[in-house]
């Protein structure tokens, strides 16, 4: 295997500063101008190049979980699962391959602090010989909602107001009171686990259901889930609001600190594994996103441990140009029909063709070490020789890359459906109340009261005709829930 991607080179030399283009500079202190008090000359070249280079040193932050944390490690193979995957990486004990992770919050811009309750991204792009697998889940196993159309709406709730340009709890409230499948992310938010201590102390889930796709096509619908050895740690809502002023970039601080010192942040990795029949006969629909899968029905199976071991040398260069995907995927990984999965993997590329360009993977952290060999050629930032004098065409006389027929491939994202194509909507049924009740229930007295507190110390804000609408969506899911909740949204002042 070739040297790690992102290998950089550590600028500890101090050679001669040179222009962009190698020339020496002569003087990095003093702008070249004519006469004492006269003005500066087109002529600086090193001058007009540094401005204009700082001035075009942003790209768009991501429009979604912009701020964040990476790390470099290896993931490593503790039990054999090849009887469920051709995945070469996955195919035997003691097997490692390099990842790269990223941890995000979701709503809030580049430069907000890390306490916010707010879900984490839990990105790790695995550099596998067969090209790189994205894993991009969150330190939740579900989410708020499961059709991707709403995704732009339901964002637009969580950031700013369009007149106000400040978070607008009306908007929040107002959305997922109106979409109630919403409520059991709600609850895990609003809950102790809303305000992770930090990165090392939560745990990642894939959320979706993937398949494991073996070498003759036949699969296994299988949710990852990444539990930290570090131990769960939350924030209470006090200290984060005081951390949020006095040390907002908490999170990214103690992974790197603790990278530093050679405490590795390390995760226990597993899957739950379904047959194709099992998850069709699944009392609940298991390409919901906004339900888990009960490990009591299907046990976690040890699959691996991933470490973290190194810094990135270069923030911008590692971790704001690193493009995580959902639809990058080696063979034996495929996607399941989750909706939400499935506008997931438009939706990644399309933004870092934006974000970063359309050559992004050329970019060393994002580039797999397996090797890339195809027609695509051109385009903005093309550094990889471009193909050289290859054909730029199949099929061809002259040689150069072909398809393999491995069927895994060929197969892996193969499947029969039968149906009208038309808009088939999950209706809210009492399905999406269950789970959120059995959530509940697993809250302390103390951790309910909390819960409660912190939802009434937002929704009191709102109308009390949104208030309200809410309201019947917690008594749903648990009298208790909604009485809790009732209470503190009159101890709050609401009059409802
Ligand atoms: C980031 C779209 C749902 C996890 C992003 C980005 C977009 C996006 C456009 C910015 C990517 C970038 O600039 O590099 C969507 C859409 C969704 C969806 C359209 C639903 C249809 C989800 C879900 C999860 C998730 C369900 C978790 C299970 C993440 C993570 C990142 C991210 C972790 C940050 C990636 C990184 O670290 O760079 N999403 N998202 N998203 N999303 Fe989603």
């Amino acid at each position: 295997m070739s040297q790690h991607p992102s290998d950089a080179p550590a600028a500890t030399s101090r050679g001669v500063l040179t222009t962009a283009n190698g020339n020496p500079v002569e003087n990095n202190q003093t702008s070249m101008t004519a006469g004492d008090l006269g003005p500066v000359v087109l002529q600086d070249f090193h001058l007009l190049d540094k401005l204009a280079h700082f001035d075009r040193e942003r790209i768009p932050e991501r429009v979604v979980h912009a701020k964040g944390a990476g790390a470099h490690g290896y993931f490593e193979v503790t039990k054999d699962i090849s009887h469920l995957t051709c995945a070469k990486f996955l195919s035997k004990v003691g097997k490692r391959t390099p990842i790269f992770t990223r941890f995000s919050t979701v709503g809030g811009e580049l430069g907000s602090a890390d306490t916010a309750r707010d879900p984490r991204g839990f990105s790790v792009k695995f550099y596998t010989e067969e090209g790189n697998w994205d894993m991009v889940g969150n330190n939740t196993p579900i989410f708020f909602i499961r059709d991707p159309i709403k995704f732009p709406d339901f964002i637009h709730t969580q950031k700013r107001h369009p007149q106000t340009h400040l978070p607008d709890a009306t908007m929040m409230w107002d959305f997922w009171s109106l979409v109630p499948e919403s409520l059991h992310q709600v609850t895990i938010l609003m809950s102790d686990r809303g305000i992770p201590d930090g990165y090392r102390h939560m745990h990642g889930f894939s959320s979706h259901s993937l398949k494991l796709v073996k070498g003759d096509g036949s699969f296994h619908y299988v949710k990852w889930h990444f539990l930290t050895e570090q131990g769960i740690k939350n924030i209470l809502p006090e200290d984060a609001a005081r951390l949020a002023g006095t040390d907002p970039n908490y999170a990214t601080r103690d992974l790197f600190n603790a990278i530093e010192r050679g405490d590795h942040p390390a995760w226990k990795v597993y899957i739950q594994v379904l047959e194709p029949e099992q998850a069709l006969k699944y009392r609940f629909n298991p390409f919901d996103v906004t339900k888990v899968i009960s490990k009591k029905d299907f046990p976690l199976q040890e699959v691996g441990r991933m470490v973290l071991n190194r810094n990135p040398e270069n923030y911008f260069a590692e971790v704001e140009q690193a493009a995580f995907c959902p639809s990058h995927m080696v063979p034996g990984i495929a996607p399941s029909p989750d909706r939400m999965l499935q506008g997931r993997l438009f939706s990644y590329s399309d933004t870092h063709r934006h974000r970063l360009g359309p050559n992004y993977q050329q970019i060393p952290i994002n580039r797999p070490i397996s090797g890339v060999n195809n027609h695509q050629r051109d385009g903005a930032m093309t550094i990889n020789g471009n193909g050289g004098s290859a054909p730029n065409y199949e099929p061809n006389s002259f040689g150069g890359p072909a398809q393999n027929n491995l069927a895994a491939q060929s197969h892996a994202k193969n499947f029969t459906v039968q149906g009208e194509v038309a808009r088939h909507t999950y209706e809210v049924t009492n399905d999406d109340f269950v789970q959120v009740g059995h959530l509940y229930n697993l809250f302390t007295a103390e951790q309910k009261d909390r819960l409660a507190k912190v939802i009434a110390s937002s929704l009191s804000q709102v109308p009390d005709f949104i208030q309200k609408r809410q309201l019947k969506h917690f008594y749903r899911a648990d009298e208790d829930y909604g009485h809790r909740v009732e209470s503190a949204l009159k101890a709050a002042g609401s009059k409802i």
